[in-house]
């Protein structure tokens, strides 16, 4: 928008990466209103010093200058203008910074993995890739992020988007680009010696490229179909039921639970989120479900953090209510979860104009595709927070 290219002659010095999400305009126009605010008081004070040092330098050696007495009004003039300039920093910055890292409800979710020295991500749908991400244009993406060893972080420059990846817990990232095109993803955190060779892309593709993508990995089961699988052969189904008529086991009915309040021994509850099922898989007795014995070993070092994310994709597409809290899943409402298809209407079908040119779009902040997968239908209603 502003000031992205400085040229000077042969040479083009890129001042600003490429805008190619929602939220890279806010960021730039942010930053550039920092900017313009340094150069004001830069240039502003540079010449009141040159200034002053002429209109006041000491003419005869023995001058000597009037005593000055203070000046409300002057030390109250330059204590509220600062601070008036220093709360609009404070507000728009706040208020971006909620933009970007406020989750939408209704997203296409990715799940992603770091390891020293590469990027997984997972799509619902199966689809598994390295160091490569490819995503419809204008659909809202959600990134569940963990790391199997140390402290990585994702970023992309184009997107204006960073979040650190942290072992044992999840971060979540959101974007939704605006232009076709490839664009670099790095790691922004030092993790070791292939540190800077952490990258890839994130390849924004049109709706219906995006449709052959996905078909061109026939055969991909789902993250939950993987995970359902995994429940199967980790013995899981022996203690924990899966469909609505079951009764208890020795654990949990894991039917619809996914985004209730479990009540836990001890006191309390707790939101059944990624995070509580990822701590109960490896650490069953942290939060124990309120009325079961602590009879379940741990999983650690028998599930990696991929498999994890996919027994988890699996929990939640268990008995998922319509319209569900905590947004997609590769799911239709109900049921269980299987094939590279289910899940929400094809982007191409429920563009706003299926006609549209499929050409790159420039800069469009509101192009409007729902997410690939993630909700059965009804889902434009909530796409904008
Ligand atoms: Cu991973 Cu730096």
């Amino acid at each position: 928008m502003l000031l992205t290219q400085v040229s000077v002659p042969q040479v083009s010095v890129p001042f600003s990466p490429e805008q190619a999400s929602t939220f890279a305009p806010h960021v730039d126009a942010l930053y550039a209103y920092l900017l313009l605010i340094t150069i004001f008081f830069s240039t502003l004070i540079t010449l009141l010093l040159v200034v002053f040092a002429v209109k006041y330098r000491r003419r005869q050696p023995d001058e000597v200058p009037r005593p000055i007495s203070g000046s409300m009004v002057l030390e109250l003039t330059w204590t509220i203008v600062p601070l008036l300039i220093a709360m609009t920093i404070f507000v728009w910055g706040a208020s971006t910074y909620f933009k970007a890292y406020r989750v939408p409800h209704q997203a296409m979710e990715v799940y992603v993995v770091a390891k020293q020295w590469m990027w997984k991500f997972q799509h619902q749908t199966g689809q598994r890739e390295i160091n490569e991400l490819h995503v419809p244009v204008g659909a809202r993406v959600k990134l569940t992020m963990t790391t199997e060893d140390v402290i990585h972080s994702l970023y992309v420059p184009a997107f204006r988007i960073k979040q650190d990846v942290v072992p044992g817990r999840y971060t979540q990232l959101w974007f939704e680009a605006t232009k076709t095109g490839s664009y670099y993803l790095f790691c922004a955190e030092y993790c070791g010696t292939n540190h800077s060779g952490m990258g890839g892309h994130v390849i924004v593709m049109e709706p219906t490229a995006y449709e052959q993508w996905l078909a061109g990995g026939a055969g991909a089961e789902s993250a939950a179909a993987q995970g359902q699988k995994l429940f199967q052969e980790r013995g899981c189904a022996s203690c924990h039921q899966t469909d609505p008529a079951g009764q208890q086991g020795r654990g949990p009915t894991l039917y619809g639970l996914f985004g209730k309040q479990q009540a836990i021994e001890g006191d309390g509850t707790v939101a059944v989120d990624e995070s509580y099922i990822r701590e109960s898989i490896l650490d069953p007795q942290a939060k124990l479900a309120l009325g079961f014995q602590p009879i379940m070993p741990t999983f650690r070092n028998q599930v990696n953090e991929e498999q994890i994310l996919q027994l988890i994709a699996y929990i939640r597409s268990l008995g998922q209510p319509q319209g569900g809290e905590s947004g997609g899943t590769a799911q239709g409402g109900g049921g269980t979860t299987t094939g590279p298809t289910t899940g929400g209407a094809s982007p191409t079908t429920e563009r706003s104009n299926p006609l549209a040119p499929t050409s790159p779009r420039q800069g469009n902040p509101s192009p409007q595709l729902p997410p690939r997968v993630g909700q059965g239908g009804a889902a434009n209603a909530n796409r904008r927070q």
